[in-house]
C-alpha cells in the first residue's frame, strides 16, 4: 500500500473508526473495519516459539503446539548471530502457519540482578551482546514477512511491582546500559513494532513517556515501526497517544475509544496526532497482509532438528576437571534427576510454548549406555530415601550424571527470585552422590546464574543446559558425548554470591521505587571495577580443544571518529578435535573525562576450526564503540586519548592487546557558561586558552600569595564570577561584564574537542 493509499484511507475513516483502531479488538487481535475492507492483524507471545492462543478472543486459553526453541538466556551464549537469523526464520514459519503476522518478541531488557525472575528469557547483561542477539532474531524473523515486537522498553528489569515501580536511572547509565541494546535493534533491525514496558522511569509511566516513545525512539533513533502497549500498561489513553503510542493492548477497550473521541472533539488531542498514529498502524498492518498467512504447515521434524542444533551451541561446559567429558560411551551410567526424565526446559509465564514434542536425555542415554535411573529428588523438601537410591546407583556406575533444575516456581515471569541457591534437597543430593562417585557431571536447567560455592568442588563437571527447548536434551547429550564439542560462553557472569552483585543494596527497591544506583557498573563492568572474584565470568565457557590467539593488526594506530578500525587477528585450533570458538573484543579507555569501566565488549565472532586449522578474524571498530553518553552534552562523545584493543576468550582471559589513539574526537559545542567554574574553564581546551589572558593578570595581581598551596588549584572549584569579584574591582567591570565578554568570545569558536 503506497503513502498516497494510507492519506486516503485516513481520509475515508471516520474520527470512530480511527479512534478505534489504536485499541485491539481482543487480546490478540486488531480492529477490523469492515466499510473500508481493513482487516485485522494478529499478533501471539513469544518469544521462543509460539504461544497463538487457539482462541484469539481470549487472554488465557491452550495455545497451538509449536516448537519451544531454547530460551534467550541460553541463545546469547552462543554468540551467534548467524544462527539467531536461522532461528528467526523458523519463527516465522511457524508464524505464517499459524497466521501470526506480529511475534511478540524478543525480550532485551538487561540482567541488573540475576534475581529477575523473568532473565531467562532476556539476553545478556551487556547491551552490545542483547542488542546484536535479538538484532539478529528480528531480522530473520521479519526476512519472511512477519513482524516483531521487541520488548520491554524501557528499564524493566524485575518482576517485583512490575505494573507500577518507578526506576530511577541516571541519563548516563539509561543510554550506555539500558538503550544501548534496543538502540542497536532498532538501528540495525527496524523491527515493525516495539512493546513499552509497564513500569515508569524516573517518574513517567512507559507508556505515557514521550522522552522515551518519541524522542529517542523516533528522533534520535529513526524508528519507523509502531509502539505498541505491555498488556495493560497504558495508564491514560490520550496522554499516551501524546507521547507516541500507537496501539494499545489488549482489547476491547470501548471506553478508550470513547476518551480519544471525547479528547479530539474538546480540542485536548490534536487530531493530526490520532491520524499520524493510524498512519504507522495502518503501514506495519499492510505490510504484514503483503504475505498471506495460514496456508502453511509446521514443519514439525525439521524444527525440532534445529532446535536441537541450537540448543548445542548455547550449552556452556563450565567446569570438566581430568577432562571427564566428553564420554567415551564405554562408561556404566548413573542417572539421577526428574529432569532427565522430565526435562525443564523453559519457564513460566507468557513464553510458556505448547511444545510439538519433548525429547527426554534418559531415553537418549540408554541407547548410548548401561544406564540405572533415580529420581533421587523432589526439589522442594530433603529426602533421605531418594538420597540414598541415588547414592546406591551412583556407587556401582563409571560416571553419575545429575540433572539438577531450578523449579519452575522459582523463576517465572510475575515475581522476582529471593536468592540465587539450588534447593536444600538439589544439594544435599549433588554432595551425596559427588562423594559416593569420583566421576560426578552435574547438568543444570536455569534461566540464570546460580550460587554453586556449596558444592561445585565436589563434582568434576558442570554443564550448564540453560532452559534449551523442547530439543534441548539431545543437545545435552552430544555435548555428553563429544559428538558437538562445547561452545557457549556465558552472556552474564555468575557471582560467587548474591551480595556481591552490584544491585544488590537497590534490588528490587522499595515504596514502589526502584534506585538503579549502580549506574553504569552493571555486571562485569562493575565486579572488575570493585575487584571482586566471581564463580564464572562473562563470556566463560570450556571446549573440549583449545585455541590460539596470534598476530594482533590493527588498520591504524592513530585514527579519528571518521575512520572504522579493523582488528585482525589469527586464532588456531591446537586440539585434536574441530570446534567453535567465541573470539571476544573490549575497548578500554585508559583516560576520559567521566569515569568509564574497565573494559567494555564491542565486537565478537563465533568462529569454527578444523582440528589444526588457523582462521584470520576481521573486527570491525567505530566512532561508537570508543564513545560514551556524556549527559553534559546530552549525545555520545568519543574523546581523544589512548584506547586498549583487548583481544579475550571472555573478559577475563584476554589473549592479546594494542594500544590505540583517538587523535580527533566527537566535535561538540562548549558547554561553559555564566556559573562554570575556574576548574571547568580551565580544562576545557578552547575556553582555557579564551581565559588564559585574564588568569595572568589576575594571578599576577595575587602575588603575594600567601595560602601556602597553589592559587589555580585552590580556586578551581569557584564560579569564575565570583573570583573575579574577589579581586574588589581592580578588574574595571563587573564580574558577569567580563564573563559575558569571555563567553562571547569563546562562542565565537564554532566547535571543539573534549578535553
Ligand atoms: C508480558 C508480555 C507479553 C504480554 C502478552 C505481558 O504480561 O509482559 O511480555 O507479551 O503479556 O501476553
Amino acid at each position: 500500500m503506497t503513502d498516497k493509499k494510507i492519506t486516503d484511507l485516513i481520509s475515508n475513516m471516520t474520527l470512530q473508526e480511527k479512534a478505534a483502531l489504536c485499541t485491539g479488538a481482543t487480546p490478540w487481535r486488531t480492529v477490523a473495519i469492515e466499510r473500508l475492507g481493513l482487516k485485522p492483524i494478529i499478533v501471539s507471545d513469544g518469544p521462543h516459539g509460539l504461544r497463538r492462543s487457539q482462541d484469539i478472543e481470549s487472554l488465557i486459553t491452550e495455545s497451538f503446539p509449536a516448537t519451544c526453541f531454547p530460551v534467550a538466556a541460553a541463545l546469547s551464549a552462543s554468540w551467534d548471530t548467524d544462527l539467531l537469523y536461522e532461528m528467526g526464520q523458523a519463527l516465522a514459519e511457524e508464524s505464517l502457519a499459524l497466521a501470526v503476522d506480529i511475534l511478540l518478541g524478543p525480550g532485551l531488557n538487561i540482567k541488573r540482578s540475576p534475581l529477575c525472575g523473568r532473565n531467562f528469557e532476556y539476553f545478556s547483561e551487556d547491551p552490545v551482546l542483547a542488542g546484536e542477539m535479538a538484532a539478529a532474531l528480528v531480522k530473520g524473523v521479519q526476512s519472511k514477512g512477519v513482524g516483531t515486537s521487541i520488548k520491554h522498553f524501557a528499564v524493566n528489569n524485575q518482576e517485583t511491582r512490575r505494573f507500577t515501580v518507578d526506576a530511577i536511572v541516571d541519563e548516563r547509565t539509561l543510554h550506555e546500559i539500558y538503550l544501548r541494546g534496543f538502540e542497536i535493534v532498532v538501528r540495525k533491525g527496524q523491527p515493525w513494532t516495539v512493546m513499552c514496558a509497564y513500569n515508569s522511569v524516573n517518574g513517567h509511566f512507559c507508556a505515557e513517556n514521550k522522552y522515551l516513545l518519541t524522542d529517542i525512539l523516533r528522533d534520535q533513533w529513526g524508528y519507523e515501526g509502531f509502539v505498541m502497549s505491555d498488556w495493560g500498561a497504558v495508564h491514560d489513553r490520550v496522554a499516551s497517544l501524546q507521547a507516541g503510542l500507537e496501539l494499545e493492548m489488549p482489547g476491547p477497550s470501548p471506553h478508550r475509544t470513547q476518551a480519544v473521541i471525547e479528547a479530539v472533539e474538546s480540542g485536548e488531542l490534536d487530531e493530526a496526532v490520532l491520524n499520524q498514529a493510524v498512519e504507522r498502524l495502518l503501514k506495519i498492518i499492510f505490510r504484514a497482509q503483503a504475505t498471506p498467512k495460514g496456508h502453511q504447515s509446521i514443519d514439525i521434524e525439521g524444527h525440532h532438528a534445529l532446535a536441537r542444533r541450537i540448543a548445542s551451541e548455547c550449552i556452556v561446559l563450565l567446569k570438566n576437571d581430568q577432562h571427564i567429558l566428553p564420554l567415551t560411551g564405554n562408561e556404566t551410567l548413573a542417572v539421577i534427576g526428574e529432569g532427565a526424565a522430565n526435562p525443564v526446559y523453559q519457564g513460566g509465564g507468557s513464553s510458556h510454548i505448547h511444545a510439538t514434542k519433548v525429547d527426554s536425555a534418559l531415553e537418549f542415554l540408554k541407547t548410548r549406555a548401561e544406564v540405572q535411573y533415580v529420581v533421587g529428588d523432589s526439589s522442594t523438601a530433603v529426602n533421605p530415601v531418594a538420597t540414598a537410591e541415588a547414592v546406591a546407583i551412583a556407587k556401582e556406575a563409571d560416571v553419575a550424571l545429575l540433572f539438577i533444575a531450578l523449579p519452575a516456581s522459582i523463576e517465572s515471569e510475575g515475581y522476582d527470585r529471593t536468592g540465587l541457591d539450588l534447593t536444600p534437597q538439589q544439594i544435599a543430593l549433588i554432595k551425596a552422590v559427588a562423594h559416593a562417585n569420583p566421576r560426578t557431571v552435574v547438568i543444570l536447567n536455569n534461566g540464570s546464574a546460580i550460587d554453586m560455592r556449596e558444592w561445585i568442588d565436589d563434582v568434576d563437571a558442570v554443564i550448564e543446559a540453560w532452559l534449551p527447548g523442547q530439543a534441548g536434551a539431545g543437545a545435552v547429550v552430544d555435548i555428553l558425548y563429544g559428538d558437538v564439542n562445547p561452545s557457549g560462553k556465558l552472556g552474564e557472569t555468575f557471582p560467587l554470591r548474591l551480595s556481591d552483585t552490584p544491585a544488590y543494596l537497590n534490588f528490587p527497591g522499595e515504596n514502589n521505587q526502584v534506585r538503579y544506583g549502580e549506574g553504569i557498573f552493571v555486571g562485569y563492568r562493575a565486579y572488575e571495577a570493585l575487584g571482586r572474584d566471581v564463580l564464572f565470568p562473562f563470556g566463560f565457557g570450556l571446549s573440549y580443544t583449545q585455541f590460539e590467539y596470534n598476530n594482533l593488526r590493527v588498520s591504524a594506530s592513530n585514527f579519528t571518529v571518521k575512520d572504522t578500525l579493523e582488528v585482525t587477528l589469527d586464532i588456531t585450533n591446537l586440539g585434536p578435535v574441530a570446534g567453535k570458538e567465541v573470539v571476544q573484543l573490549y575497548v578500554r579507555d585508559c583516560q576520559a573525562r567521566l569515569r568509564r569501566p574497565a573494559k567494555e565488549l564491542k565486537a565478537f565472532a563465533k568462529v569454527h576450526l578444523a582440528s589444526g586449522e588457523t582462521k584470520s578474524i576481521t573486527l570491525k571498530l567505530d566512532e561508537q564503540a570508543f564513545s560514551y553518553y556524556d549527559p553534559a552534552y546530552s549525545r555520545w562523545v568519543a574523546e581523544p586519548g589512548e584506547f586498549e584493543l583487548l583481544i579475550g576468550s571472555s573478559s577475563t582471559d584476554i589473549r592479546l592487546t594494542q594500544g590505540v589513539r583517538l587523535t580527533q574526537g566527537t566535535p561538540l559545542p562548549s558547554i561553559i557558561h555564566s556559573e562554570s567554574t575556574l576548574g571547568d574553564w580551565m580544562e576545557d581546551p578552547v575556553a582555557s586558552k579564551v581565559v588564559q589572558p585574564l588568569l595572568a593578570s589576575i594571578f599576577g595581581l595575587n602575588e603575594g600569595n600567601t595560602l601556602g598551596v597553589d592559587a589555580t588549584t585552590f580556586f578551581k572549584d569557584l564560579p569564575l564570577t565570583v573570583l573575579l569579584g574577589f579581586q574588589g574591582g581592580q578588574l574595571g567591570a563587573s564580574p558577569q561584564q567580563i564573563v559575558a565578554d569571555l563567553l562571547k568570545k569563546l562562542h565565537s569558536v564554532e566547535t571543539r574537542q573534549p578535553a
